[in-house]
């Protein structure tokens, strides 16, 4: 895999000296899905409005295929789509023109079967002669997608695709993130639902006030921050946890009817075998055991409410 895009310690100071970006750096692979997590202001659109060109950074440097999105910006732009956070669109033209205007934009030349594979694609064909102000909010979310996709871009950049849209939609979404990136393109998207990154990102990463705290395989920093719980039933409830039991830091769970075990996913040894019998030789008697692992919901709002250092 080689790198596509390469951020270098970028920093973004706005009009008035407010730092959105504190030097971020970051690589991403081509063919990759990267969401990029975190708080409102954290810096996320600063972001991509910086390596799209919107923004001027202040300092560091961002290259995409190779190519300085300064100092070579017309190739650099041309490979990076761009789904912006806010809907605008021209409200009287149609779908088809405004999507086709998007390639031209680009200095491609017309291709109205490339056009149609795009529109065909995002269930936007039957709506291609309608005015954008007839279209739903979701629908003209998918026109600001295809608009993206018009001029072939190898990274596409998605602040918030999903934001405002029904479950279907974003579980359709979704399913075009995957074809794009099985089409080869890099993703990068933004997003408010863990649950979004859980389901298609190969990394996360996470930002907070315009620094990025961690940039993850998902699969490893579920693993490494996860953690499990055992809860163990009792037929019968206590009001504390036995002196004998004391080292294995258990909680108690609701009105004394279990006891909770945490453990770390990532142990050679869970210890579980140890507290059923220590449990068991403290006399109590067990009804039921379940357990439950810690979601990427869980490990994102203990890193963004950590103080900052
Ligand atoms: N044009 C601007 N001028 C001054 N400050 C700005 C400007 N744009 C953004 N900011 C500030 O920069 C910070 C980061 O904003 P940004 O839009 O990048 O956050 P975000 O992570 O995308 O947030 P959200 O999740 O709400 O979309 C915020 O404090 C914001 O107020
Ligand atoms: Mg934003």
């Amino acid at each position: 895999m080689s790198v596509i895009l390469s951020i270098k310690d970028l920093r973004k100071s706005y009009a008035g000296g407010f730092e959105a970006l504190k030097g971020v750096s970051l690589d991403i692979e081509e063919g990759e899905i990267l969401a990029l997590l975190g708080p409102n202001g954290a810096g996320k659109t600063t972001l991509i409005s910086t390596v799209c060109g919107i923004t001027t950074p202040t300092s560091g440097s961002v290259t995409v295929g190779g190519h300085d999105i300064l100092t070579d910006f017309r190739a650099a732009r041309s490979l990076i789509g761009l789904v912006p956070q806010d809907i605008f669109l021209e409200p009287f033209e149609k779908v088809w023109n405004t999507v086709r205007f998007s390639r031209g934009l680009f200095g491609k030349p017309r291709d109205d079967s490339k056009l149609e594979e795009i529109l065909k694609k995002l269930s936007l064909w039957e709506k291609r002669l309608s005015p954008t102000k007839e279209l739903s909010g979701g629908m003209k979310r998918r026109v600001l997608i295809a608009k993206a996709l018009a001029h072939d871009p190898r990274v596409l950049f998605l602040d918030e695709p999903t934001a405002g849209v029904d479950v279907e939609l974003r579980k359709d979404m979704w399913d075009i993130v995957a074809e794009l990136k099985a089409s080869g393109v890099t993703i990068i998207l933004t997003t408010h639902y863990i649950e979004e990154a859980e389901a298609i990102a190969d990394r996360v990463g996470v930002i907070r006030g315009g620094e990025l705290l961690l940039v993850e395989e998902k699969d490893q920093l579920m693993q490494r921050m996860g953690r499990k719980q055992l809860e163990v039933q009792l037929t019968d409830p206590i009001t504390e946890v036995p002196a004998s039991l004391a080292h294995l830091n258990l909680e108690l769970g609701q009105g004394g009817g279990s006891l909770i075990y945490t453990y770390d996913t990532r142990a050679e040894r869970t210890g579980i075998t140890a507290l059923l019998n220590e449990v068991a030789q403290a006399g109590l008697v067990l009804a039921d055991v379940q357990t439950r692992q810690s979601s990427l919901e869980d490990i994102f709002v203990g890193l963004v409410s950590e103080d900052v250092v």
